[in-house]
């Protein structure tokens, strides 16, 4: 019998921690409380789907480099990891769980009297994203497909991507907005990075421009999809489900896809953006069962 999607989950991940694990830095040195303050948050769990999506993009068409791969697997999610560090902080959403573990600002804010150690901690992960990404360079020859790669990596994270999508989140927190604006902000804030990883994986096992814009559309409503549920479980969920304080969306006065839709047709919308995704998944010529079967299982998902 298949292994249910929840066991492949697990057995993905724990693979794909030890590839991560393999270059957070050491904790040593006078600047060893950032260090520990990274791999605090890098270590406290998640679901990894941003370096997950990029690896089965990867091998499905055909990359099979792990030299070249993982850097950028861990780079993602270090990249990840500090907006969710900076998301927490009080002068953001201000919120003190995360990943079932207290926050940066609380954790390394009590520990050391400085509140300024997750703002650091943050910016660490993002520098050293850049550093360790840059570190598939040495495993390669293919510098054209590398330097592609790391031009997606340093782009979408940014003033165009997930910093733009950010900025507008916060700004208009208690404001009436219209719907494109919320979707500016979905489209920014989230699918920007999820869009990031798989075309990563596109471009670095050496897939056609047309089949990377394939991969930026479908990764696009993925991301959506992925934001609408994320939207969802605030409100649905408790905080021990998800890992963080739920109801943090209505504490903040957020505009989000529920509150524009309900919770209805919320879920009928993350579902329609999920099936346009795969419609355009099976257009591609090359197939990642698994790829398609996580695609289809974040939506619902629980967490
Ligand atoms: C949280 O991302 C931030 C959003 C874009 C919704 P995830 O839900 O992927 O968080 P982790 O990595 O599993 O903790
Ligand atoms: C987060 O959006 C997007 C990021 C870039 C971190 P949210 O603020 O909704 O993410 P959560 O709910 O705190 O994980
Ligand atoms: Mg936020
Ligand atoms: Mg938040
Ligand atoms: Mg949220």
């Amino acid at each position: 019998m298949m292994p249910s999607i929840k066991e492949q989950l697990s057995k993905k991940i724990e693979k794909i921690e030890q590839t991560i694990d393999f270059y957070l830095p050491e904790e040593k040195g006078l600047q060893k409380t950032v260090l520990s303050a990274m791999n605090y948050s890098v270590k406290a769990g998640g679901k990894r789907l941003r370096p997950m999506l990029m690896a089965e993009t990867y091998e499905m068409f055909g990359g099979a480099d792990s030299s070249v791969i993982e850097p950028f697997m861990a780079a993602i999610e270090m990249i990840h990891t500090y907006s969710l560090i900076h998301d927490d902080l009080p002068a953001m959403d201000n919120d003190d769980l995360r990943r079932g573990m207290p926050t940066s600002h609380i954790k390394f804010g009590e520990a050391t009297a400085i509140l300024a150690m997750a703002i650091l901690a943050g910016d660490a992960l993002l520098n050293y994203a850049f550093e360790t990404a840059a570190k598939a360079f040495d495993g390669t020859n293919k510098d054209i497909q590398t330097a592609k790669a790391l031009q997606i990596l340093t782009r979408k994270p940014g003033i165009y991507g997930m910093i733009g999508g950010q900025t507008v989140d916060v700004e208009q927190e208690n404001k009436a907005i219209s719907f494109d604006t919320l979707m500016y902000i979905h489209n920014n804030k989230t699918a920007a990075l999820i869009e990031c990883a798989m075309m990563i994986g596109a471009v670095l096992a050496g897939a056609s421009e047309k089949e990377v814009s394939m991969i930026e559309q479908i990764a696009n409503k993925v991301g959506i999809a992925f934001q609408i549920e994320d939207d969802i479980l605030d409100v649905v969920s408790t905080s021990e489900e998800i890992g963080k304080p739920a109801g943090s969306d209505e504490k903040n006065g957020k505009n989000t896809y529920v509150l524009f839709k309900g919770i209805e047709q919320s879920k009928k919308d993350a579902e329609q953006y999920t099936r346009e995704a795969l419609q355009i998944f099976d257009e591609l010529e090359y197939k990642n069962p698994f790829l398609r079967e996580l695609l289809l299982y974040l939506v619902g998902r629980k967490n």
